[in-house]
């Protein structure tokens, strides 16, 4: 008895001290389940949407480093025989002028698009009917709210998946995985439209911009293939800010998300116009986060942005796969800290399972014991 007392109390300081010097640690996945994670932390907790494909879902946790005991809710169940009914995919959720948005890519029945439509395309299109859409909480508070779709994002009835806001002082724009034409198939580029409000587009077609393509090998599946542009893309584009200097960087996803290539690629906007292609530079070197096959982390990519609690460390968010070998199915949600390079950009560690020590202000025993 008096052993098992010690051993009781013991470990019970050893907890005490691990709060007090912040040494409790997690392993990823955070969230064995789900692909193309977004997160955001707010009043106290830390918000995620990721691709169930069939609804949008939104996971609350006080925690970043495990999403098992997250609470949940169901956002939004599209009706049957829309445009926007299925292969809902890469929901964020925004907060933009005290109002809640969702946005999110979705298409009409399994986009599977008909002989007459199919034949237009230089390969195949199986995506040629994904659109964006956007979705209005009715509180400023993003759990209780009920979310009420505001419309389509205008694409010029062209592909477009994985949009995303950027936020700008000349105002705000969508930034979205997209083609050149309405039947191209691929490559899939990032493209640029401004925006009036989070559900109003108002460039019209020629002022859309495409402000990064798939030119480099390690943006092209197989790596390298030049013989054509098929399964070459460039999408989940994200805007990081980097807190100290205001540099303004979009993270995108490059290659193929369903295999181990897929890795992060880096644009950082240099000018003062985001409309204009030439105000971006693109870091042309290779691949800013990509696979460890020492540590088998492989076809990381699709990532979002946080903060610790105390907001003092950053942290990305992002999909990885186990197994190489499997496709999408493989997929689960992943956290790490990053820090920044001496010229301001982001320096992403080396994708892994750790353990790693929990983001600062983050209790261990709220880890342990919630
Ligand atoms: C934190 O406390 C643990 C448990 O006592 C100890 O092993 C670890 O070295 C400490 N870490 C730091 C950074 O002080
Ligand atoms: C949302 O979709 C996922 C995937 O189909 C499903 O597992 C989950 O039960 C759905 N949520 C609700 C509340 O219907
Ligand atoms: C549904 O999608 C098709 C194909 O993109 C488009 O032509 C049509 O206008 C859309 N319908 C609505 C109601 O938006
Ligand atoms: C959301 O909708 C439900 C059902 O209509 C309603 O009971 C609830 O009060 C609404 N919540 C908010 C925050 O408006
Ligand atoms: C698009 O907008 C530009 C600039 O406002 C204008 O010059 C052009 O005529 C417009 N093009 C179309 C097709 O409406
Ligand atoms: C951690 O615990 C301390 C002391 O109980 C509390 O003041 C703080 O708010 C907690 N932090 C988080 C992120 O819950």
């Amino acid at each position: 008895m008096a052993v098992l007392g010690w051993c009781a109390l013991l470990s019970f300081l050893s907890l005490g001290v691990a709060q007090l010097n912040n040494s409790a640690t997690y392993t990823n996945p955070v969230f064995n389940t789900g692909a193309d994670p977004w997160v955001i932390r707010h009043e106290g907790y830390y918000y995620m949407t990721y691709t169930t494909a069939t609804n949008i879902t939104i996971l609350r946790s006080s925690v970043l480093t495990d999403w098992s005991n997250a609470m949940v809710k169901l956002a939004f169940q599209p009706p049957e025989g829309r445009n926007f009914s299925t292969d809902l995919w890469a929901p964020e959720l925004h907060l933009i002028d005290d109002n809640w948005y969702i946005i999110f890519t979705a298409d009409p029945n399994f986009d599977q698009p008909p002989p007459e439509t199919e034949m237009f395309c230089d390969y195949n299109c199986p995506a040629v009917n994904h659109r964006m859409y956007v979705l209005q909480g009715s509180t400023s508070d993003p759990w209780t709210s009920n979310y009420t779709m505001k419309g389509g994002l205008d694409t010029y009835d062209q592909f477009a998946i994985d949009g995303t806001y950027f936020r700008h002082e000349t105002g705000l724009y969508h930034i979205y995985s997209c083609w050149y034409r309405q039947y191209d198939g691929w490559p899939a580029n990032l493209c640029i439209t401004k925006m009036s409000d989070p559900w109003t587009v108002t460039s019209n077609f020629t002022e859309r911009q495409i402000i990064s393509v798939p030119s480099n090998p390690w943006e092209r599946t197989p790596y390298g293939r030049m013989v054509n542009d098929r399964l070459a893309s460039n999408e989940a584009p994200q805007q990081l800010t980097n807190p100290e200097t205001g540099q303004q960087f979009l993270i995108y996803s490059a290659a193929r998300s369903d295999n181990r290539n897929y890795c992060l690629g880096q644009l950082e906007l240099l000018g003062e116009d985001p409309m204009n292609p030439s105000d971006w530079k693109k870091n042309n070197d290779g691949c800013v986060f990509y696979q460890n096959p020492m540590e088998k982390a492989y076809g990381v990519g699709h990532a979002s942005f946080t903060t610790s609690p105390d907001g003092s460390e950053n942290w990305i968010v992002y999909h990885g796969m186990l197994n190489p070998y499997s496709g999408w199915s493989a997929r689960d949600i992943r956290a790490q800290r990053f820090t920044w390079n001496g010229d301001g950009s982001p320096k992403f560690p080396r994708p892994g399972y750790g353990p790693y020590q929990v983001p600062s202000g983050q209790n261990s025993s709220m880890m342990m014991f919630v």
